[in-house]
């Protein structure tokens, strides 16, 4: 049997934190070959061990059996060089919430991926997917593809068109979403935050200038849309969860797009991230954390 050319079976990902480790595991038990790209040794150990251990997870919940985990590792190469990902086909970029770091991914990538089809897609939460596109010779094969943390658990893909990227590449783009990472994609047009964080980000400011004005407690606050609108965890524990200079960098990004203040990141946020509080991740967010 031969494979249709355009079928993607050659992913890469760029960044291997949260989000990055995250599609790159999908990818992998996916079945594809899959090149992730960190930025340093260190961060490339790090990167490697979330991986390794969100697969232990998923083997000790029953989700993953032993021979799939060694299958998904040995697909997986991991790399400091983005010549690592010149016969890629399609690309994710998922560096922090920072539009100038990733417009220079973008353009180390366009050099970088030799396969004049191949598609750069970018993981961002809220940053217009024009402004990457613009960065490299072939707007047409960009897009956002925004995955949902943990990746492996959550269903959704958010599929971003610019006004420039092909229809083809849209096409090809959700194929692979859906066909082998089983994802439901949901399509929005290029303005900051797309659907979900435009709906998500300003709730969870709300709750974070609620909490800041003393008006409730941070417990009460979460227990409140836990038991009260049966969500699966409150809204600042969700911030924790996302990692509050996600949170923060998206709100900013929402703000410049819209001028609206309710986009606005309320000083105790800036001033969270500012002392290194970033939730989960970190240690210590709006709540304390075991950090493995
Ligand atoms: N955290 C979430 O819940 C969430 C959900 C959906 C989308 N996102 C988006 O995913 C992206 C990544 O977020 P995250 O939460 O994984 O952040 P993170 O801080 O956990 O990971 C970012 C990684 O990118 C690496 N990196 C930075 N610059 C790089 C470069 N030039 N080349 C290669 N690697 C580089 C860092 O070393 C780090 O490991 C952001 O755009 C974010 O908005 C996050």
């Amino acid at each position: 049997m031969t494979t249709d050319p355009l079928t993607i079976t050659r992913v890469g990902v760029v960044g291997c934190g949260l989000m990055g480790s995250g599609i790159a595991e999908v990818s992998a038990r996916a079945g594809l070959d899959t090149v992730v790209v960190e930025r340093d040794a260190e961060a490339l150990d790090a990167g490697r061990q979330r991986l390794d251990a969100s697969m232990a997870r998923a083997v000790r919940a029953g989700k993953l059996s032993e021979a799939d985990r060694e299958g998904a590792t040995s697909r997986l190469a991991l790399s400091t060089d983005y010549a690592a990902l010149s016969d890629r086909q399609l690309v994710v970029e998922a560096v922090i919430e920072a539009e100038a770091d990733k417009v220079e991914v973008f353009r180390a990538l366009d050099k970088a991926v030799a396969d004049g089809e191949a598609i750069l897609a970018s993981n961002t939460s809220s940053i217009p997917i024009m402004k990457l596109a613009m960065a490299t010779q072939r707007p047409e094969q960009v897009l956002g593809l925004h995955f949902f943390n943990p990746v492996p658990v959550l269903n959704l893909v958010e599929l971003v068109s610019s006004l420039l990227t092909a229809p083809t590449t849209a096409e090809r783009a959700q194929h692979f979403a859906e066909g082998p990472l089983h994802k439901r994609v949901i399509r929005s047009q290029d303005r900051a935050g797309f659907v979900v964080n435009a709906l998500l980000i300003p709730y969870i400011l709300s709750a974070v200038r609620m909490y800041e004005s003393g008006f409730a407690t941070r417990e009460d606050i979460d227990a409140g849309m836990v038991e009260g609108c049966a969500h699966p965890m409150g809204p600042l524990a969700l911030a924790d969860l996302i990692g509050l200079d996600t949170t923060m960098a998206v709100a900013e990004s929402l703000y410049a797009e819209f001028k609206e203040p309710a986009y606005a990141p309320p000083p105790v946020l800036s001033r969270m991230v500012e002392a290194g509080l970033l939730g989960r991740k970190s240690g210590r967010g709006f709540y304390h954390y075991t950090v493995h």
